[in-house]
């Protein structure tokens, strides 16, 4: 069969953002849109032959057509091999175990995360380098350049191969090879954790929730949990991908995992309730009536890393993104090792994972890893917990409670205005840069701003520098305002406001939250203007 070439021109707009390249479904299906950026992709790679290339996507809708047009397009380009998951499906840690596991050049995601699906919804394409992990903004700066340049692609004419069961087919010179999606990713996570003593905790009576949301957590969470670790059939809900996750929004907070929450709440809850997102990277820890923080989670994570086998020699160093609350940042203090604050995307962990700086990660997004994979992973943070649940016996409001009483509590909430008008997010930002120099000394309250900035980031490993990474306004007692425009957004600008305030007397630990954080939102309000700015008088989402 024959190789074409095919003539097009640059598509304005294919650059990726802080997780690769996510836009409307129907931008995604226009003509020659997802081929110019996949020949993008495979120029900046270079030459391919001999190279294994992961291949697969979180099911939403438009993953199966995107599957087979890569498939023709890698093959075309002189591909050696594909790992596909079976459907074209693999979760975005599974894609990173993969790579890993198999010493491919790297894979190609298609996923919008924890952004709606279906026709009406988003679709997204992710490339990661062969430590398995987003490809560093070197990488997506060069394919971004080579969108804007390009004029023509290569497909092969070749009959679609069967991506439905395991095995292997060829596609010109290219071999497909069809994996199982869960297997390589299961044995690894049985690797870390202590699973005899969780298959005790269920056999015991443990009960828990697991909402996959219609997402693809779902096959990963019942072949561990209720397959490997016998707990019982429907203890993870929503378990079936859906194309268009049910229609509902496929990010595991308090808000769009709300029937997850009411259980939780209500007088039959189970011990343990967690969601993950569209991608199966992010989590969502929850107790009886009582929700985790991601901050929070990170830090007793690793407060308590040597529970896990894994991670039983300890840890080198803990890395957050700095609007992560900085509960973390005590623990590595108590534990003696350092810890990394980087800006928001888990790419920034990548270089810290690869030289051994840190050993785990997390972001107040919902993300929490480690050095096991370069992704985020909803299922590893869920064993983790059920790890750490098996070997105190305690219940997860216990845990978090005493780990308060330890280290102190960093109080936290999320405020976002979804879908503002872009140029008026723009004024916004812009006038905060220009006020940040006034505000050090100035009154707030019973706050005073100690130091107000632009978050800019230095990477200790290659010393590629990143700025404009999130304004923040510090208190002298370390309580925090920090503002930042999303970068995984479709629709208009989102802002995002982080609060965090800390409190060591352990007697002050249960005010509800936004009470606690009332003073400094007043604050957050007041300074940028939110209302006069955004045309918006309350945020559309808090976590
Ligand atoms: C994705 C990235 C995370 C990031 C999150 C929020 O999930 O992988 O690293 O924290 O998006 O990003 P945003 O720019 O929307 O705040
Ligand atoms: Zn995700």
């Amino acid at each position: 069969m024959a190789i074409l070439t095919v003539p097009t021109q640059p598509i304005p707009g294919q650059k990726p953002g802080t997780s690769g390249l996510r836009k409307k479904v129907a931008v995604f299906r226009q003509q020659h849109y997802l081929e110019n950026f996949v020949q993008s992709v495979f120029d900046t790679l270079g030459d391919l032959s001999g190279k294994t290339l992961v291949l697969g996507g979180d099911g939403r809708f438009h993953n199966r057509a995107a599957v087979h047009t890569i498939l023709r397009m890698a093959a075309a380009n002189g591909v050696a091999r594909v790992l596909v998951g079976r459907g074209g499906l693999l979760s975005t840690p599974a894609v990173s175990c993969v790579i890993r596991k198999h010493e491919a050049l790297g894979g190609i995601i298609l996923s919008a995360s924890h952004n709606p699906g279906g026709p009406d919804g988003d679709f997204g394409i992710k490339y990661n380098i062969g430590n398995g992990g987003p490809a560093p903004e070197g990488v997506t700066e060069a394919i971004y350049q080579r969108t804007t340049t390009i004029t023509q692609y290569r497909v092969s004419d070749d009959p679609d191969v069967d991506i439905d069961h395991i095995g292997r087919g060829y596609m010109e010179q290219m071999q497909v090879e069809v994996i199982d999606p869960v297997e390589d990713y299961a044995d690894m996570l049985e690797g870390l954790f202590d699973f005899d003593a969780i298959r005790k905790l269920f056999t015991g009576g443990f009960r828990m929730c697991f909402d996959a949301m219609s997402a693809i957590s779902g096959p990963y969470a019942q072949a561990i949990l209720e397959g490997r670790l016998g707990a019982p059939a429907g203890t993870v809900i929503n378990a079936v991908p859906l194309e268009d996750f049910g229609g509902h929004h496929p990010d595991p907070n308090p808000v769009n995992a709300a029937q997850l929450i009411e259980l939780m709440a209500g007088p039959d809850a189970p011990d343990f309730g967690a969601a993950s997102d569209g991608d199966a990277d992010r989590n969502m820890i929850v107790g009886r009536n009582f929700a985790v923080t991601p901050s929070d989670s990170l830090a007793i994570l690793a407060a308590n890393a040597q529970v896990a086998p894994g991670y039983r020699g300890g840890i080198a160093g803990i890395a957050r993104s700095m609007p992560t609350s900085r509960a973390a940042d005590r623990v590595a203090e108590a534990l003696g090792v350092k810890l990394y604050e980087t800006p928001t995307g888990w790419k920034y962990f990548g270089n810290l994972l690869d030289a051994g700086l840190a050993t785990l990660c997390g972001e107040e997004s919902y993300g929490t890893g480690s050095n096991h994979i370069r992704e985020k992973d909803g299922v590893w943070a869920v064993l983790f917990w059920l790890n750490l649940l098996a070997v105190t016996g305690k219940s997860v409001q216990q845990i978090v409670t005493e780990h308060w009483a330890r280290f102190g509590r960093n109080y936290y909430s999320r405020h976002d205005y979804e879908a503002i008008e872009s140029h008026a997010a723009q004024v916004l930002m812009d006038d905060l840069r220009i006020k940040l120099t006034n505000l050090p000394g100035q009154q707030m309250n019973h706050y005073t701003v100690d130091f107000a900035d632009d978050f800019s980031y230095t990477d200790p490993v290659d010393g590629s520098q990143s700025t404009q990474q999130g304004i923040r306004i510090v208190m002298t007692d370390g309580s925090r305002i920090v503002y930042r425009l999303s970068g995984t957004g479709t629709e208009g600008a989102t802002l995002r406001i982080y609060l965090e305030r800390y409190e060591a007397d352990p007697a002050l630990h249960n005010i509800p939250t936004q009470q606690a954080l009332a003073p400094l939102i007043a604050i957050a309000d007041s300074v940028a203007s939110i209302a006069h700015n955004t045309g918006r008088s309350n945020p559309t989402v808090i976590t």
